[in-house]
């Protein structure tokens, strides 16, 4: 019997990554819960749902609608990775609306003439701008997932953009970062800085242009944005602002169905984005390693100090071997096994941290509030995990005219030079390399937890900081951790390079900060907060719902109904 055992825990490490579907109720809680980072496309959700929508209808809408009021973050010019679980079948799918580069990409071009990466380039204007998946993912649910036509779960988000939406805090902060690169261009000066200024708290911002291609999108599907006027004014914008777009590479945009990432942490089983998103895998690396710990009965400094060594350790092959699935071959199996945490874990110290490296150290802008995540279970149980983006603040910061559509400024998210950090200070190497139809390597994390009594949707923006944060906000949950609590957490992080834990103001106390550097690390603390978190738990005792939105974000809403 020993023996048997011993064969099957074998078999089951060898098949870490090929785990069936995690469990799913098939019944639903009976209510609905949506949890996102702006009240008008949480509104939207429920709107949808109320039409007879289900989760994915309603993502559909979300996803819209925060196109249209929270277009600093994520839009109809950006991509994402949409991570559905279906409660009448269990069947679980990611759909990946990432990016991609043009097929005219050009390494070179993003250059100065000493080989450095001209940061202008890869993050501002129509270079920066890979080709959007937003559009086709939403198509795509709409037909494959949805219950409703597209006309009607993206019905809120055209009327939001023709009526308009209150100017608010948080969108104000986003155009004050960006306000020197949008002026540049009339389309994004025309809706956000009329006049020279942005609107004040309060006035209308409306989007016409915006709700023609929305239209466009919910009468004709994929062609009506990806072939005809849109993509003709998309290609021709973007080619009179110096970029090298066809109208080849947008009728040939295909969202792919890939399958989650899957893993264990004890009694629980995970999906989290596969590639070209590196969070799943980061995710499974850094909870195999620490799941050889007694976590729960460990100090503070302690947990910290490891979670900080699996963070190094997970970033660290991120840096080296993660790239677009379709273009790079990938360990996937052996990087999210058992076995290789259980190797990586025998050279962690307890009481020293190791050094990264003697690589150089990349400048590092921490992650903020822009990209967006969104969770949402409905009355059914079926459930969406949605992380979508367009990069930085208002992404390229070019609106394309006659469109409506801000651009994203992905393409930043290839190693444009090699070993040269990135906005985010990640580096990488051949494998996230920019190559003709190549998807960038995120970092988006859209993850769902299934416990035998609890279940938890989540997620959330912060570039590179992503995947911790999820990490944070899971381990909170395994815990017993409730949504509201752990979507405001203070958070910490590290990234293999620069070696150094960021912390948040109040993470740590001063007595912590003084024990992890007499370990050996570097702590910058007090930095700026970081990540807008929404998630949604399900609690299969009581049926109850319970959703969380971070406060960072100023103008979230979590609500269950
Ligand atoms: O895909 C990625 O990993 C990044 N483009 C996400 C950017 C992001 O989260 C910005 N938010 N602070």
């Amino acid at each position: 019997m020993k023996r048997m055992q011993g064969w099957l825990a074998l078999l089951v490490l060898g098949t870490a990554n090929l785990l069936a579907a995690a469990t799913q109720p098939t019944a639903g809680p009976g209510h609905a819960a949506i949890a996102s980072a702006h009240h008008l496309a949480t509104d939207a959700g429920f709107e949808v749902l109320a039409a007879g929508g289900n989760a994915f209808d309603a993502a559909v809408a979300v996803t819209a609608a925060l196109a249209v009021v929270e277009s600093s973050s994520s839009g109809i010019g950006g991509g994402g990775f949409w991570l559905l679980a279906r409660a009448s079948d269990g069947k679980q799918v990611m759909i990946d609306g990432r990016e991609l580069a043009p097929a005219a990409v050009d390494a070179k071009r993003y250059l100065d003439a000493d080989g450095k990466l001209d940061r202008d380039r890869s993050i501002n204007g129509a270079l920066a701008a890979g080709i959007p998946g937003e559009p086709a993912a939403l198509v795509h649910i709409a037909q494959h997932y949805g219950r409703l036509p597209l006309a009607k779960s993206l019905a809120p988000a055209i009327r939001l953009a023709r009526e308009g939406y209150p100017m608010e805090a948080r969108m104000a902060s986003m155009l004050a970062m960006r306000k020197d690169v949008m002026l540049r261009y009339p389309a994004s000066r025309a809706v956000f800085f009329p006049h020279g200024k942005a609107p004040k708290l309060g006035a209308l911002i409306r989007q016409p242009d915006l709700a023609k291609t929305l239209e466009r999108l919910a009468v004709q599907g994929f062609d009506g944005f990806y072939r005809g006027p849109t993509a003709t004014a998309l290609v021709a914008g973007v080619r009179a602002e110096g970029g090298n777009w066809s109208l080849d590479d947008l009728a040939n945009y295909r969202v792919k169905e890939r399958e989650p990432l899957r893993f264990r942490y004890h009694d629980f089983e995970l999906i989290s984005a596969s590639p070209p998103s590196s969070g799943g895998v980061l995710l499974a690396t850094i909870l195999n390693i620490l799941e050889g710990y007694d976590f729960a009965a460990l100090s503070r400094v302690d947990r910290v100090h490891l979670m900080v060594e699996a963070m190094r350790r997970a970033y660290r092959d991120r840096s080296y071997i993660l790239g677009d699935p379709d273009a790079v071959a990938m360990p996937i199996k052996l990087l999210t096994s058992k076995a290789y945490a259980a190797g990586l874990r025998s050279a962690i110290r307890l009481d020293r941290a190791t050094p990264s490296s003697a690589l150089p150290e990349g400048a590092v802008v921490a992650g903020g509030t822009d990209t967006t995540h969104f969770s949402i279970i409905d009355a059914e149980g079926n459930i969406a995990a949605v992380t979508a983006s367009v990069n930085l603040p208002m992404g390229s910061g070019l609106i394309v005219p006659g469109t409506g559509v801000l651009l994203n400024n992905e393409m930043d998210d290839f190693a444009l030079a090699a070993n040269q950090a990135n906005a985010y200070g990640l580096i990488g190497t051949d494998a996230n390399a920019p190559k003709p139809g190549k998807r960038m390597l995120s970092t988006m994390s859209p993850t769902i937890a299934f416990g035998k009594d609890r279940i938890a949707v989540i997620g959330t923006p912060g570039g590179s900081r992503i995947a911790t944060m999820v990490l944070l906000g899971l381990i909170d949950f395994f815990e017993g951790g409730a949504p509201a609590d752990f979507v405001a957490a203070k958070r910490i992080h590290h990234q293999y390079l620069p070696d150094v834990i960021s912390a948040e103001a109040g993470a740590l106390t001063a007595e912590e900060v003084a024990a992890l550097r007499a370990h050996g690390h570097s702590v910058s603390e007090s930095e700026r907060p970081w990540g807008n978190m929404n998630a949604v738990v399900w609690d299969l005792r009581s049926q109850q719902l319970t959703a969380g939105s971070d406060p960072r974000g100023l103008v979230g809403k979590a609500e269950v109904r």
